[in-house]
């Protein structure tokens, strides 16, 4: 392994690139590749076993490129798979969970709503760390049909704004302060949520305390980058438009089955 391999980075889709965004402003230095597994999105409805399957495959193509750490940049993935893609494979992985804790600890009200698949939600690891902050009440809401919009590029939709309306009010009423985005898709839907949500509702995703997290294991255990240009290519095994959008036509991306 040298240190100059890259960071391999994978979603069930499109959403990932947030996490991705965060890394690579804090470590420009890394050459990235990005697997949005779009074909197989949405995650968040399937089983333990099949995200534990998919999460396999996508590990297994981002290895075969030389990859010299993985971020699961998926909460989907991460809290129903990363204890077996730990248990099997010797490369460090970098995990995304919804960001309890801070809002938790920093909720007036004692009241904070989390948005997240279903996945999720249902999963033995969030449901432990929930288990932690008994003091808070917490708002459970299953983002039906965000997903599924966003890869299809309907982000500012009439569609969207009413799933978002549905999912936002019965938080707003049982007086939230504080909404947690347990999913790396909705990051791109924040433009959107502030307009529902009053300004004094915090919006916290995970972004930065993943990169945080890979910059501190990278030190430790694998080695930084010290290349002075460094290079990302994103790989989708669908037709690669949304993707493209979202990334504001910058980077190099390619369509390949995986
Ligand atoms: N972006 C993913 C997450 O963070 C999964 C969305 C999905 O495929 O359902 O949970």
């Amino acid at each position: 392994m040298n240190n100059n391999q890259p960071i391999g980075v994978f979603d069930s889709g499109i959403g990932g690139t947030s996490i991705w965004k965060a890394i690579h402003q804090l470590l420009p230095n890394e050459q990235t590749i990005y697997l949005a597994d779009s074909k197989n999105a949405p995650y968040g409805q399937k089983t333990k076993a099949e995200i534990i399957a998919l999460s396999m495959k996508n590990t297994d193509y981002l290895l075969s490129l030389g990859c010299k750490l993985i971020v699961v940049a998926c909460n989907t993935a991460t809290t129903n798979a990363i204890k077996e893609l730990r248990e099997k494979y010797e490369v460090p992985f970098i995990g995304i969970e919804p960001a309890i804790k801070p809002a938790a600890l920093h909720s007036k009200t004692q009241t904070i709503g989390i948005l997240a698949t279903q996945g999720t939600l249902n999963s033995e690891l969030f449901n432990k760390t929930v288990e932690m902050y008994q003091e808070t009440k917490i708002i459970e809401q299953i983002g039906h049909g965000l997903v599924q919009l966003i890869e299809s590029g309907k982000i500012n939709s009439p569609d969207m704004t009413q799933l978002l309306n549905d999912y936002l009010q019965p938080m707003i009423e049982a007086n939230i302060d504080y909404l947690v985005l347990g999913c790396s898709h909705y990051p791109y839907l924040i433009p959107q949520i502030k307009n529902i949500l009053p300004p004094h509702i915090q919006i916290i995703d995970s972004g930065e305390a993943v990169a945080k997290q890979t910059q501190h294991v990278l030190k430790e255990k694998v080695g930084l980058s010290n290349l002075e240009h460094s290079q990302t290519i994103f790989y989708t095994n669908t037709n690669p438009k949304v993707l493209d959008d979202i990334l504001a036509n910058r980077y190099q991306i390619v369509q390949k089955e995986f």
